[in-house]
């Protein structure tokens, strides 16, 4: 990285304000405000040798904003958000956020381990069903990381921990979770998870960021192409719980294998969709090695953006914005409609505590939980 030494003077000095001073190669602290409780929440913004840039709070770890240019080089921001920390805090649908303890749903927020059951907050009821979503009431979304701000030879990024306490939110046993948020000079946004526990819990951490290639406020994704990697969805109940069957996609509204536009079939007489209420579901990646590699491409054929998600994870879950419905006003006053963007969430399956033959998501002491995912950003 060209400019790394003076790239480290900007991190140790940590002072500039977003978009003042700001130099390739730098990362940048501002204080952000306080949450409901007098903590105080710090505003990053990371600046790789290429000009894209990214702001990322320690208050759920959140990707407030994050850069990429089109194919004519121009620059907009691509995740949905809020300017303020306070309209996070009043409501959000997990906007940029990390998920856990447990992303994604548990069936009536239940599950039994060595033999004990624990009870998990039910609050989600999609279809009228009580559920478990994305670690409860207060999350890894709604909490206060520490962060460092960290560099190394093409990236700049920020370290998150925390030790999520045995009995929060339910889960059994304390979690010692460290996260790296990397923007490298390559244009991706690369998370690197490691967690370990001191008594067997339930760890499946993700990352939610809502994606619109076109930029956050350019309308429906309907006409982006995306192809995911995988020949099986978990399909789910009225309740969006998997049922513990594999289906195949093929001749199915599911089969993204090839490059499809996602709108062309998103409306089609299916069960599936019409439970999700569009997709929302658990792509199987095909071939799970546990190796970091890709699993989705997603491309605007408007602005010639286009992000390749890559994992370790066995699986992804594809929400695109079914439940936006205009009532989330975000940055420069614009609302959020529905199916303006796009999730991939690299993660295990849902509800796997309650699915033996699922890739088991238990974590037990002694062991290390890690997950790698990265959104690399190019144009054509
Ligand atoms: C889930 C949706 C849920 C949304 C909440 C997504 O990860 O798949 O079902 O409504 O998160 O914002």
């Amino acid at each position: 990285m060209a400019g790394l030494v003076a790239a480290l003077g900007a991190c140790s000095a940590m002072v500039h304000a977003a978009d003042e001073n700001r130099s390739l190669g730098s990362i940048a602290k501002e204080s952000w405000g306080k949450t409901s409780d007098g903590e105080s929440v710090d505003l990053y913004t990371l600046t790789n040798e290429r000009g894209e840039d990214t702001r990322v709070t320690n208050y759920g770890a959140i990707v407030v904003a994050l850069t990429a240019p089109d194919r004519d080089g121009k620059f907009a921001d691509v995740v949905l958000g809020y300017d303020h920390l306070d309209d996070y805090l009043k409501s959000s649908p997990y906007f940029g956020a990390v998920v856990g303890r447990y992303g994604n749903r548990i069936a009536a927020g239940r599950f039994t381990l060595d033999g004990k059951t624990y009870q998990l907050a039910t609050n989600n009821a999609p279809g009228g069903v009580p559920c478990h979503l994305h670690g409860g009431n207060k999350g890894f979304d709604k909490v206060v990381w520490d962060a460092k701000g960290e560099m190394k030879d093409g990236a700049v990024g920020i370290r998150f921990h925390r030790v999520s306490p045995d009995g929060e939110e339910g889960y059994p046993g304390n979690l010692d979770i460290t996260m790296h948020y990397w923007l490298t000079d390559q244009n991706e946004f690369r998370i690197e998870y490691a967690a370990t526990t001191d008594r067997a819990t339930p760890v499946n951490v993700t990352h939610h960021s809502y994606y619109n290639l076109g930029g956050h406020d350019s309308g429906t994704i309907l006409d982006h192409e995306l192809m995911i990697a995988a020949d099986h969805i978990t399909p789910v109940d009225k309740g969006l719980i998997p049922t513990g069957a594999f289906t195949p996609v093929a001749g199915t509204p599911f089969d993204f294998t090839s490059p499809t536009v996602i709108g062309s079939r998103v409306n089609a007489d299916d069960t599936q969709l019409e439970y999700g209420l569009g997709y929302d579901h658990n792509f199987v990646l095909s071939r799970w090695d546990g190796k970091l590699r890709l699993a989705a491409t997603v491309y605007d054929p408007q602005s010639g953006r286009q992000m390749e998600v890559l994992t370790t994870e066995p699986a992804i879950q594809f929400y695109c914005g079914n439940f936006l419905d205009g009532s989330n006003v975000g940055k420069g006053g614009h609302a959020y409609a529905y199916r303006t963007a796009i999730v991939l969430e690299t993660q295990h399956y849902p509800d796997s505590p309650n699915h033996p033959d699922f890739p088991s998501t238990i974590l037990r002491p002694g062991e290390e939980y890690r997950h790698t995912c990265v959104y690399r950003f190019s144009a054509r």
